[in-house]
């Protein structure tokens, strides 16, 4: 790529040029959020993707967000600029041992994170995502035996707020279960008035001390309000750019992992994806999310009862 090419102006044009729409999750660098069409939560980008009348969706998160807009919108052409960027939750659940954690659970109804395959969302009766996950569990009768995966810290947090009692896999996000409640708490020390922010992929420890727990969405929303002018903030670090350029006059400081030179936590899946990744991948078409017409036909089920519900 010649140096002197302004990226952001190229990926603009060839968008127009091709009918392409790009759609970005919260934990995107800085510089592709400022690009995309859409920035959202998974909630929000499934909506999107569903509802868009482009010919090219390219997906700046990472592989199971573009599968389930390939599952969402079938015949228009995904391409996600790096194919490596993968999740640790949804590597979390391997299919043969759900399947197996399935059958050694009979009569239960399966509610899947979005965060997984396409093969696991093809074994589940309904998909969550952290926003809507409650209202989720709340629409289901109050006999209904569940299973939920693979996120056990939101699974253990969604239990404790519905009551419901549920059959938790034990799988977790390696970026949500780093964060320190020790050192979360020496910033606190510092800044006595800043809310703490979290995501519920977060340990319950982190939960308790939390003055609100959310999704990336919910979270922007809560930094919105006059409760505070100083956040800490308990998710993966590129919200916070979101939240700075919403609320300019507000602090944000990113929760720091335990072991950490930087002092935030970033996910080196979702850091895969480049602007020059992007302009590449918006010019040569490559590289497209496919998947077989009946994968598609098995998983799009537990989605749209998802976004029935959500609706
Ligand atoms: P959200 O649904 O809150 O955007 O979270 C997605 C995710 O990957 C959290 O780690
Ligand atoms: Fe997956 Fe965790 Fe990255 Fe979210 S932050 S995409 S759950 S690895």
């Amino acid at each position: 790529v010649d140096p002197n090419l302004n990226l952001a102006e190229e990926i603009k044009r060839l968008k127009k040029e091709k009918n392409a729409v790009i759609l970005a999750h919260y934990y995107q660098l800085g510089e592709i959020q400022d690009i995309a069409d859409y920035v959202g939560d998974s909630l929000g980008l499934s909506q999107q993707a569903a509802a868009t009348n482009a010919d090219i969706i390219i997906f700046a998160g990472v592989h199971f967000m573009a599968e389930t807009a390939k599952i969402l919108a079938p015949t228009k052409k995904v391409l996600i600029p790096d194919l490596s960027a993968g999740c640790s939750l949804a590597d979390s659940v391997p299919v043969d041992k759900f399947k197996k954690f399935i059958e050694d659970n009979p009569g239960h109804t399966v509610i899947s994170y979005v965060n997984t395959s396409a093969e696991i969302k093809a074994l589940s009766d309904i998909v969550c995502t952290s926003s809507n996950a409650v209202q989720i569990v709340n629409s289901l009768p109050k006999n209904e035996k569940i299973i939920f995966g693979p996120d056990r810290n939101l699974g253990n947090y969604i239990q404790g707020l519905t009551g419901r009692e549920m059959k938790i896999w034990d799988g977790a996000c390696h970026v949500h279960e780093e964060f320190s409640l020790n050192r979360i708490l020496e910033i606190k020390r510092e800044h006595p008035n800043a809310k703490i922010l979290a995501h519920p992929e977060c340990k319950q420890p982190i939960l308790i001390a939390a003055d609100f727990v959310g999704s990336t969405a919910d979270l922007l929303r809560f930094a919105g309000s006059d409760l505070a002018s100083e956040y800490i903030v308990a998710t993966e670090s590129g919200i916070l750019h979101q939240m700075r350029k919403k609320y300019p006059k507000k602090l944000f400081i990113p929760a720091p992992p335990l072991d950490s030179s930087c002092g935030c936590n970033d996910c080196v899946f979702m850091k895969l994806i480049t602007l020059k990744k992007i302009y590449l991948t918006l010019k040569y078409e490559i590289p497209e999310v496919t998947l077989d017409a009946s994968l598609i036909d098995k998983a799009k089920g537990s989605i749209t009862r998802m976004l029935e519900i959500s609706s």
